[in-house]
């Protein structure tokens, strides 16, 4: 009889499942930069590693697998709908992402006055996660610092968490990105 020993079986673990069309990413910072690439030029001056959500449709969909912080630019030229873009909606429409947003940042130009960034009070308020910071364009160099030693600190106090938000407050959490 043969002497090899038997490991004993793992335990189950929980498994995402990706379809051959989803692209999983395990960083922290997800992002979303146009073709006039503003946002990925300051995601550039970070130096951190960061997913970037598909520009194209026909592009595979982006699957977060941790807790992360989304930077995103704002459109809709101040007319109060589509300040959110479209992808942004599609990428917070899959819950497995909505699920594990933590906060947002928001770019935008003030030359839009009061829909300066509106894109992260949108989903800040729809998703009930903090604006964390709004930049202009690509970002000076103070917003750039501010925004790396910001991170840190917002991974420090709340590494794994969702803030701690009454669940009655009427925002609904199923359609966080309209
Ligand atoms: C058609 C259009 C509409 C825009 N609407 C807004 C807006 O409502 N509020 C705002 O703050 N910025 C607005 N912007 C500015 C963009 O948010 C800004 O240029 C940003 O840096 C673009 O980032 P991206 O190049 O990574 O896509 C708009 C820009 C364009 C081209």
């Amino acid at each position: 009889m043969s002497a090899v020993s038997r490991q004993p079986t793992p335990p189950p673990t929980s498994v995402v499942v990706a379809s051959p069309s989803e692209r999983l990413t395990e960083t922290d910072l997800i992002y979303f930069s146009s073709a006039s690439e503003n946002t990925r030029r300051f995601i550039d001056k970070l130096e951190v590693t960061a997913a970037r959500i598909p520009l194209r449709r026909g592009d595979d969909s982006l699957v977060a697998l941790r807790p992360f912080v989304l930077i995103t630019p704002t459109y809709g030229g101040g007319e109060g709908t589509g300040a959110v873009p479209k992808q942004v909606v599609t990428f917070l429409n899959d819950p497995r992402n909505r699920g594990l947003l933590q906060g947002v940042i928001a770019a935008g130009n003030t030359n839009f006055g009061a829909a300066y960034g509106l894109a992260g009070d949108v989903i800040s308020a729809k998703c009930r996660v903090p604006m964390l910071y709004r930049f202009e364009l690509f970002g000076t160099p103070r917003d750039v610092e501010r925004v790396r030693d910001g991170l840190d600190g917002f991974w420090h106090r709340a590494p794994n968490v969702a803030p701690d938000t009454p669940a009655d407050e009427g925002i609904d959490k199923e359609d966080c990105s309209r």
